[in-house]
């Protein structure tokens, strides 16, 4: 056996944002033996971004909604081509999820007679947003980390997982590094959950911090995973362009929710020109119809800033690409103008959007209370991932459970902003429960002492290329020019020619991380740190490239110029890619499942 400290567990979450917390919670309620890794500090984690609520259907602000309306709005909003199965539990699921949450302690905004406030979102018909002000994902957070701490969890910070251990086809371990001191360590499970969250990091401008480079993604598809969907990459309309101190962070979606609009530099809101059919019945053409709907009046239509993201992302950039944009490439998002409306607006917006005011203030001297800001899309979520099954979201290798943004399915092509917190509490908690049902059923598996010794030769060896001299080129340029490439080649807008391009260059970026030279000692070295990113970062990208040359039409979050239509016959298929026995990586299609007559009818009926 290697000479690595060792741990065993029945049930390895890796991953601590709200869905592994969740699914830890859940494992560990279930008495199996749980240990829990996180990246980076426990409660730090891309979940704190979701800011402006979990989308669950309560009807507390408007009685005409139910699951069944949830249900229409995320398949409407994912284009028809999400897992049915998964959509209709989530709708189910979540405001039994939100009233636990509240039960565990959570802290919400309220009705005036008591119960959850829930605002309006993009894509969803009713009020649905369960929130606290702009803190939504970070009081979530806290929760489940205060419930989850009293558990009897492991918990292992800063931790970072590079490869998964199999024994034959099942799942059977993990093998990693702390992140402080840089040793290696053994994680034997039973059963791995994986919740890692997104892909940010392979795109220029982003929500995502430095942790989410496809960790998950890339684990699950070299252990035999199969992904799905991995063309739709989530660009949020309103991140932060100008000034530079706080250029992607993300204003959320809650500051349109409660009033505010989007202006082009004619002062047009340009979003008025341009309503999908598809959405035509439920959206105000005139703009005092649109206010009346963020101020609770039932009888008006939702105003257009209020389309989905897909959407309202394009829109922007045909403003910037026609010459209407704002000095620094997006547009302007105004909040400050609902001072016209209401006589305490100033109030009003810091009491329902503190984070947001007070985060502008600070780091860009901007008082949005006052002044608009500039806004334009930035890289937020990943559609695409681990394809599981709907109610056990098990993949295709027994025993890798994925929860989250990590797994695939639940969103389809385009996911409505607040069902990210919804989704990570209802399929974290069915992870953890069927992850612990797995393990207690199973023997421990072997782990294979060639298998990690290869990783952990494979893991130094930037080190072992800056000792023998090679002055190789580091690992941060490799991530830069990747980042620049995804963002230039497979961005908002592609086309064949472009991401054949991109193809290419992701060859010459293998290359280059293969020969990447990195200095020093392993004791928090976050130069290796990010030489080890590198193979996930490469492996999402080209997964993302080989899918988004695959779908030859324009869908939710993948927008083609060359085939700028949706198609009827390709939404009936999903690209589905996986790692072949040769190494490579192949491309496949699969016709998606079809739904059942009674999920159709809802459908029809909502229509
Ligand atoms: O805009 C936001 O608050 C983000 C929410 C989400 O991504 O779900």
């Amino acid at each position: 056996m290697s000479n690595y400290q060792t741990f065993e567990y029945d049930v390895l979450v890796i991953g601590a944002g709200g869905a592994g917390l969740r699914a830890a919670i859940e494992a560990s309620a279930a008495g199996v033996k749980v240990g829990l890794i996180c990246k980076s500090l426990l409660g730090k984690a891309h979940t704190v971004m979701a800011e402006g609520g979990i989308a669950a259907a309560l009807a507390n602000v408007d009685d005409r909604d139910n699951w069944r309306v949830h249900f229409s709005d995320t398949m409407r909003g994912g284009q028809y081509v999400n897992n049915w199965r998964m959509a209709e539990l989530h709708a189910k699921e979540a405001p039994a999820r939100v009233r636990e949450l509240e039960a565990w302690g959570a802290v919400f905004d309220r009705t005036p007679d008591g119960r959850i406030l829930q605002r309006n979102f993009g894509g969803h018909r009713y009020p649905r947003l369960a929130h606290v002000g702009d803190r939504t994902g970070l009081e979530m957070i806290r929760t489940l980390q205060d419930h989850g701490i009293h558990q009897g969890i492991d918990v292992y910070m800063e931790h970072t997982i590079v490869t998964l251990l199999k024994d034959g086809d099942r799942v059977a371990g993990a093998f990693g590094y702390d992140r402080e001191r840089g040793r290696f360590k053994v994680f034997k499970a039973k059963a791995i959950v994986l919740a890692t969250g997104g892909v940010g990091r392979a795109y220029k401008i982003t929500s995502n911090s430095w942790e989410y480079t496809g960790d998950g993604h890339s684990l699950a598809y070299h252990a035999g995973a199969e992904l799905i969907d991995m063309e739709y990459v989530q660009f949020h309309p309103t991140g932060m362009i100008w000034p530079p101190s706080v250029m992607g962070i993300l204003v959320t979606e809650g500051v349109r929710g409660e009033g505010g609009i989007l202006l082009n530099n004619k002062g047009e809101r340009f979003m008025f020109a341009s309503i999908p059919e598809l959405y035509r019945a439920q959206t105000a053409d005139n703009p005092e119809e649109g206010w009346r709907y963020t101020q609770g009046d039932k009888n008006s239509k939702r105003p257009p800033e209020l389309l989905t993201r897909d959407h309202v992302s394009r829109c922007i950039m045909d403003e910037v690409k026609n010459g209407r944009g704002s000095p620094h490439g997006g547009v302007f998002l105004d909040i400050a103008w609902i001072k016209e409306k209401l006589p305490n607006a100033a109030e009003h917006i810091k009491k329902k959007l503190p984070s947001m005011y007070h985060q502008f203030m600070q780091l860009a001297n901007l008082d949005i209370t006052q002044q608009p800001m500039e806004v334009g899309p930035t890289t937020h979520y990943m559609m695409g991932g681990v394809r599981v099954d709907g109610e056990t979201q098990m993949s295709n290798v027994p025993g890798l459970f994925a929860a989250g943004e990590v797994a695939a399915g639940l969103h389809g092509a385009n996911r409505l902003g607040g069902n990210s917190l919804s989704d990570l509490l209802v399929f974290g908690k069915r992870a953890g429960e069927f992850a612990a049902k797995f393990a207690q059923d199973q023997k421990p598996g072997g782990v294979d002492d060639r298998e990690i010794e290869t990783a952990a030769r494979e893991a130094v060896s930037a080190f072992d290329r800056a000792v023998n001299g090679n002055n190789g080129e580091g690992p941060y340029q490799v991530q830069y020019d990747l980042q620049n490439l995804m963002h230039n080649l497979v961005g908002i807008v592609r086309r064949e020619g472009e991401m054949v391009q991109a193809l290419e260059g992701l060859g010459k970026l293998w290359e280059r991380a293969g020969k990447v030279a990195v200095p020093g000692h392993r004791e928090y070295n976050p130069g290796w740190h990010t030489a080890i990113d590198l193979k996930n970062l490469l492996t999402v990208s080209e997964a993302i490239t080989r899918a988004a040359i695959e779908r030859k039409e324009s869908r939710g979050g993948h927008f083609r110029d060359d085939f700028p239509s949706k198609d009827a016959t390709e939404g009936k298929v999903s690209i589905v890619i996986e790692k072949g026995t040769d190494g490579s990586m192949q491309v496949r299609r699969e016709a998606i499942p079809d739904m059942p007559p009674e999920l159709k009818q809802v459908i029809e009926e909502m229509k």
